[in-house]
């Protein structure tokens, strides 16, 4: 463990790590301090300048992206001297930008645009016709559009692409109010995880050709969810908005800083997978495929489970712990027999060595904790000896429905599966990951537990709520 160390910070005292930087502190310490080309996830480059500090005893103000803390330093980050600082710098960066936010897309969520309405730049000394014009609206790949004259050369995307996909799509071309953000010939931006340069670019030069121009970011509301992808268990911000006369829809989902496991950033497909969540849902219940209402539906499945002896519980592996627990409850007080069984979720390609899982599934540790078999031979025999199968988000069956024949089968799914659904004498849906809280145990097992805030999106809600209805019906006997 580093040495701690007493420094001062706009006169007020506090300890730090000897010889980390000054920005990590003071970002840490949530004091604001203007910042382009630093980023946590790439460490210092020092070309933006922007985060500038007094030092008492230095001659000058210094960059604190690349001053080391040492035991009784008096740092200033506000002032008028300082702020002056700041402020021409900005004036720098700001000599060829169009400023062009009123129809910027990263209006809302840009720091040039926060810088300057701190500065108070409201009169340019710079003539528009004067200004260095460069490409704007450029298609560079993988989702991602590129305005040249908003950049401020902060290198984060090149960074990115060099030090974290070691991919190096992106380089800077030219030099002196020439250079410019571009692709090598022939080679496109082009990576699983190329879309989170979008979200490192701090202006409007980056932007998502998925989100740009959908909805302006004021009018998000943002929740705390776990992507259910992969294995890896991501954690993301889900932005939605409920408009008048609309359904709540998603927009996007963005990856939320958690350094034990995906640190700043997301895969493309994770984050892309919204379209799933606004599209594809199961939302009505039905009764041997006629749609029903919600009472006539746990009143039918309490009569299957009434009449049935041999049961088979089939489960996903994206359901929570306490999903899997209040199952495997149900399971042991119908005396019938739960698995995990779901080879299908494997997807060798898909996983890499970096946050990507060839494990499609969230929660398949919890398997493991809860002793849920997931062997194929216990599988089968239980398949071939049950008269009802209870199938929840578990799609192992669309590939294989010839093995539902002659059974009974009641289907609880988020999203449509249709054969299943097809061949289930009732199906209900439920809760997407993101509308349900509950734990999850990611692939290097570390259990994380999300609470959502995200209304219920389907008539029956939980499973969890679900079962609490059955065990009472079952508790009382009658219904
Ligand atoms: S495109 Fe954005 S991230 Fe890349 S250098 Fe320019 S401002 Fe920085
Ligand atoms: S790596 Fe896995 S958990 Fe992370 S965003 Fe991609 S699919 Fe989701
Ligand atoms: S953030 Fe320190 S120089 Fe750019």
């Amino acid at each position: 463990m580093s040495e701690m160390v007493e420094i001062t910070v706009n006169g007020a005292q506090m300890q730090a790590s000897k010889g980390s930087l000054l920005i990590d502190k003071l970002l840490d310490e949530n004091i604001h301090i203007p910042h382009f080309c630093y980023h946590q996830a790439l460490g210092k480059d020092g070309n933006c300048r922007m985060c500038m500090v007094e030092i008492e005893g230095q001659k000058r103000p210094q960059i604190a992206c690349d001053t080391p803390i040492k035991s009784g330093m008096n740092i200033r980050t506000k002032g008028e001297n300082i702020e002056k600082v700041r402020r021409d710098i900005l004036e720098l960066q700001l000599i060829n930008h169009p400023i062009d936010c009123p129809t910027c897309d990263q209006a809302g969520e840009c720091k040039l645009q926060d810088y300057y309405m701190e500065s108070g730049f409201y009169e340019s000394r710079v003539n528009i016709d004067n200004k260095t014009n460069h490409e704007k609206r450029i298609d560079i790949g993988s989702n991602v559009m590129l305005d040249r004259e908003r950049c401020v050369l902060c290198t984060r995307c090149v960074r990115f692409c060099s030090d974290i996909t070691k991919t190096s799509e992106l380089g800077v071309i030219h030099r002196s109010d020439h250079s410019y953000i571009g692709t090598f010939p022939g080679r496109p931006l082009d990576n699983p995880y190329a879309m989170n340069v979008v979200d490192l670019c701090p202006v409007g030069a980056l932007t998502s050709k998925d989100f740009r121009f959908k909805q302006r970011v004021w009018f998000l509301e943002s929740f705390d969810a776990i992507c259910n992808g992969c294995a890896k268990g991501c954690n993301i911000s889900v932005d939605h908005r409920k408009e008048k006369y609309k359904d709540d829809q998603i927009f996007r989902f963005r990856p939320r800083v958690n350094k034990n496991i995906n640190t700043w950033f997301m895969c493309d497909e994770g984050r892309l997978s919204y379209h799933n969540e606004n599209n594809n849902r199961f939302l009505t219940p039905l009764l041997n495929n006629k749609e029903t209402n919600v009472s006539n539906t746990i009143t039918n499945i309490f009569k299957e489970l009434s009449t049935n002896k041999e049961i088979l519980f089939v489960l996903s592996a994206n359901l929570s712990i306490e999903e899997m627990q209040n199952l495997n409850n149900l399971a042991s007080k119908l005396q019938a027999k739960v698995t995990g069984f779901s080879p299908n979720t494997y997807d060798e390609s898909f996983g890499d060595d970096y946050l990507r899982n060839s494990d499609k599934t969230a929660n398949r540790k919890a398997f493991k904790e809860l002793e849920i078999s997931e062997n194929e031979d216990d599988f089968n025999n239980w398949l071939t000896n049950s008269k009802l199968v209870i199938i929840i988000d578990n799609n192992y069956f669309e590939e294989n429905i010839d093995l539902l024949k002659d059974k009974k089968v009641i289907s609880m799914f988020s999203h449509i599966n249709s054969k299943t659904i097809e061949n289930s004498n009732i199906a209900i849906p439920i809760s997407s990951f993101y509308e349900k809280s509950g734990t999850y145990i990611n692939t290097d097992s570390i259990k994380q537990k999300v609470v959502s805030k995200m209304k219920k999106n389907n008539p029956l809600g939980t499973i969890t709520s679900i079962i609490e209805n059955l065990k009472e019906m079952i508790e009382k006997g009658t219904l």
